[in-house]
């Protein structure tokens, strides 16, 4: 059966990367990761992919008068590619509505929170401060407003005492590189529906 082709969008180290690319690897698993693009020439996310094998492509918004300009080369490369699915991965720039409507539902990303709490940065560290019990990360279809969409797994870590936001971000990492690989084996096996805001997993297990 054809796998599903991803593009991946990142900016930094791309450990989330990494998970996806060593499930893809896994005999079986659906989807495939077919590019790789970086907004930044160090990522060293791009070491990973190279290794992996994968094609990779860097665009510095820098050299765009536009967001927009820069999400139309985006669009363009991923199309290109023939990519069906988007997985944003430590992707540290803000897509503008155009991109976000032209991939709707196509476009899945990490987030370190539960959502909808901790929106935006430093999760970890406001998590800390507020007092919460429980921390955690959310795999969800990105939608035009920041750090909204469908959600589609969560994972909950507890806040422990003496954590400082390192140690706890360490901690929601390794529910990070379990759930991302999971939904999008998940997406792949065409098992996500999209009913209004909500995603909908058929046959969970
Ligand atoms: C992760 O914490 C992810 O949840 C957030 O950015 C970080 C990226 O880390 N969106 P990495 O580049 O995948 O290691």
């Amino acid at each position: 059966m054809a796998r599903l082709k991803v593009g991946v969008l990142v900016s930094g180290r791309g450990s989330n990367l990494q998970s996806l690319i060593d499930a893809c690897a896994k005999p079986g698993f659906a989807a495939e990761i077919v590019l790789v693009i970086s907004n930044k020439a160090d990522a060293y996310a791009l070491e990973r992919a190279k290794r992996a094998a994968i094609p990779t492509e860097i665009f510095s918004h820098k050299a765009f008068a536009s967001r927009e300009d820069f999400d139309r080369v985006l669009d363009a490369a991923l199309r290109k590619a023939a990519v069906e699915l988007v997985c944003l991965a430590g992707f540290m720039r803000i897509l503008t509505p155009w991109f976000v409507e032209r991939w709707r539902d196509r476009l899945i990303n990490i987030h370190p929170s539960l959502l909808p709490a901790h929106k935006g940065l430093d999760t970890h560290a406001r998590a800390i401060a507020a007092g919460d019990a429980v921390a955690g990360c959310t795999v969800h279809y990105v939608r035009a407003e920041m750090d909204t969409g469908p959600i589609i797994l969560q994972a909950r870590v507890p806040i422990m005492p003496g954590d400082d936001a390192d140690k706890l971000a360490s901690r929601v990492l390794v529910e990070e590189h379990r759930i991302y690989p999971e939904a999008l084996g998940l997406i792949a096996q065409g098992r996500v529906a999209i009913a209004g805001d909500k995603a909908i997993i058929r046959d969970a297990r």
